[in-house]
């Protein structure tokens, strides 16, 4: 068979499954599937029938209760403000479908590529669900593409494509780096500030947010798990590792920036609404979303989502490198 010959005969045998990526050596027993099986036993597929289908997802209909609808939005600025959000939503969820489909082939042993298996299917979850939002907010079937490039943030596409460049090349530590530690933990951030905004105002969409902050945890848990003992091992990584980071984290506060800018005449009209439905304060991370200007949900979310990437890094044994020039 063509795919397995080109990923090598050792491939079918499951001894030598893949290279951790480029510029790391093989033959250090990294390649034995067996070594990192005891603590991914946690991310097995069993446990991942048990803890979602099984578990918090069990009877959601695209992720929220099934008799939950989008509340009905008679203002056009705030509408389009909600499909643009919704949007960079499906941009990310997209690359992290992509990122994550792309590093079972790289992963270097069978327990990372089952949870992998596991994690493509959570993220083309997320894909759908934040899809079928944007239907519930009356995009039609057929404008989808054209309203995801219409409103899809350049910056955030870059974002993607300096990641999706390292799962192209194979490179399962930088790629696991960027995927389950700077792409989730800035998504999980950004859905746990929507969710806490949502939960008196939109329950349906809270709702469709926490199944996905649930999912993104378990990603983030083993992107810290797996990869130390990687870095650790391939210190020479580091640097062009951090660089991604440092790169990627340009992107992603570009992408915060424009966002909250384009943002502003509808937050006046949110606060409206929220001082209208009498919604107490939603606070979150010290910031009273309900309330809050844009400048303070900015420098709240940035602030927030660095010191997550400073804690999560520096646990792999990598140091937070600040974006230059933003
Ligand atoms: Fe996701
Ligand atoms: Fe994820």
């Amino acid at each position: 068979m063509a795919l397995n010959k080109s990923l090598g005969p050792d491939y079918v045998k499951g001894i030598r499954v893949a290279e951790p990526g480029p510029g790391v050596k093989s033959g250090t027993g990294l390649n034995k599937g067996t070594l990192m099986s005891d603590f991914l036993n946690a991310y097995s597929i069993q446990r991942w029938l048990e803890l979602c289908p099984q578990g918090y997802l069990e009877d959601t209909v695209y992720g929220h209760g099934a008799d939950e609808q989008e509340p009905l939005i008679e203002d056009e600025v705030l509408r389009e403000a909600e499909i643009r959000t919704t949007v960079q939503l499906v941009v990310g969820e997209r690359a992290a479908l992509a990122a994550s489909s792309g590093l079972v082939n790289a992963a270097p042993d069978y327990p990372s590529k089952r949870f992998l298996a596991t994690q493509t299917l959570d993220e083309a979850r997320h894909v759908e669900i934040f899809t079928q939002r944007l239907y519930d907010l009356g995009v039609k079937k057929d404008d989808l593409e054209s309203t995801i490039d219409q409103f899809a943030n350049p910056h955030l596409v870059k974002f993607a494509e300096v990641l999706l460049e390292k799962v192209d090349n194979k490179d399962f530590v930088a790629g696991v780096v960027g995927q389950n530690i700077v792409l989730e933990g800035m998504a999980f951030t950004v859905f746990e500030m929507l969710e806490a905004g949502n939960r008196q105002l939109n329950p349906k969409f809270a709702h469709t947010l926490e199944g996905t902050i649930a999912d993104e945890r378990r990603h983030v848990g083993f992107g810290e798990n797996r990869i130390g003992s990687l870095i650790r091992q391939y210190p020479e990584k580091k640097p062009e590792i951090e660089r991604m980071q440092q790169e990627m984290s340009y992107h992603m506060l570009n992408t915060f920036s424009s966002a909250f800018e384009e943002s502003e005449e509808a937050r006046a009209v949110e606060k409206e609404l929220a001082q209208e439905a009498g919604v107490e304060s939603a606070e979150w991370q010290g910031v009273d979303l309900a309330s809050a200007d844009t400048s303070e949900l900015e420098g709240a979310l940035e602030n927030t989502v660095i010191n997550e990437f400073k804690t999560r890094l520096a646990r792999i044994g990598l140091e937070y490198q600040a974006p230059q020039g933003v």
